[in-house]
């Protein structure tokens, strides 16, 4: 085994990490993510310059890809002005990589997490949260004052997907009236993020979810104004509907994550012509190799259950019609096979269902170009779920 040097540590190729740089794609060790560097460089170029054209600023969502490579390739590349994630272990990450501004799009409730949040800034980062509730003030400005910090609040509404928020109008205007009286608190803005909207398949049915949030946030904003409150950000949106909020002249930050990688239900997600979204394809893969075929038209693969979420359904082979992975078990990925194309070692490509909760099961992301092994470059907030 070669032993090769990386910034973090000593690492064993097979032991502790799935390739070094120079391989070709069918060395790596599977199963472990795969990203395509050029489709991931134009995803994220792309996301630029459109919400540049649209007049936004993006804000990238971490909890995707949970890793501090990507998330400084989007600040330095992507005009991102800093990151979203969603835990405070993972902004934790976020902020020793040296990413410097960080919203958590969630609501902070634990004191012991309360604590850790507030103690964030002093690393040098600007950090902003959410809260739906007026008792979450007093917590979050008692624990700033005692490390002496200070935090970004935005106040969350329930725009339509029924999880965290408080209702529109008056309730949000009370409770950024409440932060803004807070020490050691600034009202940043509103958060009004319709996640499950992303994946309504026609965009017609988006759109008309999302033009609701729309005029419920427009709603807040001018009783905002009538009560002299200065809300500079709406913030929101994902990769399924952010053309929506970012031409809304409502919104003026977005959120969107899956972007950079995309993954197969976002493909089945339709633009306003009917066709799938094609403004960014997809960049992240699990590798995987046949390991049996023992039986005549299904071949079994590595990637199983602990390689992927299937939540959002199976993945999808890239770039094949005549093979499909049909089922999958903890260690085992099946897959029919009917003219027996296959041969064992063979490497996939794999679509995941879904890319965020697929990252947060692999060590390494593995960048490739050209079908050479480039870079490498860690989950760093893998498992960061406190
Ligand atoms: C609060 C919030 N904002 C933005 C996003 C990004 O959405 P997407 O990955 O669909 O672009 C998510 C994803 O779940 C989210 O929870």
């Amino acid at each position: 085994m070669k032993r090769i040097r990386t910034e973090l540590d000593d690492f064993e190729i097979g032991f502790d990490i799935p390739a070094e740089p120079g391989m070709a794609e069918n060395e790596i060790q599977t199963p472990c993510l795969v990203v395509d560097l050029d489709v991931f460089e134009r995803n994220v170029k792309r996301m630029r310059d459109r919400c540049a054209e649209l007049g936004v600023r993006l804000r990238s969502h971490g909890k995707m890809h949970k890793s501090v490579d990507v998330a400084l390739y989007q600040i330095e590349h992507g005009g991102a002005i800093g990151i979203c994630c969603q835990k405070v272990s993972e902004a934790e990450v976020f902020a020793r990589g040296g990413v410097s501004d960080i919203l958590i799009t969630n609501e902070i409730r634990d004191p012991v997490k309360i604590d850790r949040l507030a103690r964030l800034p002093k690393l040098g980062v600007r950090v902003g949260v959410c809260v739906d509730d007026m008792a979450n003030v007093a917590e979050l400005s008692e624990a700033v004052i005692r490390h002496g910090s200070s935090l970004d609040v935005y106040v969350e509404i329930d725009c339509g997907q029924k999880r965290c928020g408080i209702a529109h109008g008056a309730p949000a205007v009370a409770l950024a009236k409440a932060v803004s009286a807070a020490p050691g608190l600034m009202f940043a803005g509103l958060q009004a993020y319709h996640g499950s909207a992303q994946h309504f398949r026609g965009f017609n049915e988006r759109k008309a979810a999302i033009d609701a949030a729309i005029s419920q946030v427009r709603e807040t904003l001018s009783m905002l104004e009538q009560e002299g409150i200065d809300c500079p950000i709406v913030t929101g949106a994902g990769t399924g509907s952010f053309e929506i909020e970012g031409s809304s002249g409502i919104y003026n930050e977005m959120q969107c994550g899956s972007y950079a990688f995309m993954d197969a239900d976002y493909k089945r997600v339709l633009a306003a012509d009917g066709k799938p979204l094609s403004m960014f394809e997809n960049a992240l893969f699990i590798l995987t190799s046949v390991m049996s075929h023992a039986k005549s038209g299904m071949a079994i693969c590595d990637a199983g259950l602990k390689s992927q979420s299937v939540d959002s359904g199976l993945p999808v082979i890239f770039g094949r019609d005549d093979v499909e992975y049909v089922k999958c078990s903890d260690e085992h990925g099946e897959i029919t096979d009917p003219d027996g194309a296959l041969a064992i070692n063979e490497r996939l490509r794999l679509v995941p269902g879904h890319c965020d909760p697929t990252c947060n099961v692999h060590d390494w992301f593995v960048g490739v170009r050209g079908g050479k092994v480039e870079k490498l470059w860690p989950v760093s907030a893998r498992g960061k779920v406190l």
